[in-house]
């Protein structure tokens, strides 16, 4: 198994599946030109995004890193009309070119976009009665996931759906010493803090789901909050 493999499969999904789609280049190319690192999920990723807001039929979308709004783009793409994002973003230069790239897809009255850190606009999102979001997509610094899942739960309803990414990188994760340039300082242990918190949480019902492709193997976490352990039924 190899990179080369993953990315190559990526591509035939990409073919076959998911149509071309000028907003979401455009997005990318722009967000290259400006020297916005590449880290944005990718194309399979967001599709799986979209097909989750669908699924669940979510109306309100909280989403923690904008990076140049690709990820933005995909949540958008689940909406029903009516439907809105707040999306939080630390960089004021990640931040404008996310603007342009949103403006230009035709969203801007549909995503709210607030800069600075995800830690002070939290608590003013709540302060202000934003939410609660029926889905929470968590994409921002890892060092921060513990106390983004905390906030989240705190604008969220029973029945919200938080999505975080990033959570196995490579398999880093299983080292409690472990260290990943690409999680930052701190960023393994916290990401471990993160599966923690969402095990000892009541009526939290979580898996991870690993991931290989483009962007490596790594991994997302679903987590519904108010599902219980989900044996309702037993
Ligand atoms: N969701 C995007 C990728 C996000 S990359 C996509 O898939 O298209 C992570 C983003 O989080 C970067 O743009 C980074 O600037 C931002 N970020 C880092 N620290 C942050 C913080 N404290 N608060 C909010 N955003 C932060
Ligand atoms: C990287 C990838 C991500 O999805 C992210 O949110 C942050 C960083 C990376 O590959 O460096
Ligand atoms: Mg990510």
């Amino acid at each position: 198994m190899s990179q080369e493999l993953w990315t190559a499969v990526d591509r035939y999904i990409s073919d076959r599946l998911l149509p071309e789609d000028p907003a979401l280049e455009a997005a990318i190319a722009a967000s290259d030109a400006a020297g916005l690192p590449p880290i944005a999920i990718t194309p399979a990723q967001g599709k799986l995004l979209e097909l989750l807001v669908r699924i669940h039929g979510a109306r309100r979308i909280l989403e923690l890193g904008t990076l140049g709004g690709y990820s933005t783009m995909w949540l958008a793409r689940g909406l029903p009309p009516g439907g809105s994002i707040v999306t939080l973003e630390l960089d004021p230069h990640h931040a404008k070119v996310a603007a342009a790239n949103l403006t230009r897809a035709g969203l801007t009255e549909i995503v709210q976009l607030r800069v600075g850190p995800a830690l002070r606009t939290l608590p003013e999102l709540l302060a202000e009665g934003e939410g609660p979001f029926d889905l929470i997509f968590i994409d921002a610094d890892k060092r921060n996931y513990p106390g983004y899942l905390e906030w989240s739960l705190k604008l969220s309803h029973p029945g919200s759906l938080i999505i975080g990414d990033n959570v196995v990188r490579g398999g880093v994760i299983l080292d409690p010493d472990g260290h990943d340039p690409r999680l930052g300082e701190g960023g393994v242990q916290a990401v471990r803090r993160f599966y923690e918190l969402l095990a000892a949480e009541p009526g939290v019902s979580a898996t991870v789901i690993q991931t290989v492709g483009e962007k490596g193997h790594d991994g997302f976490a679903i987590a519904l909050v108010g599902g219980g352990s989900g044996d309702g039924h037993a």
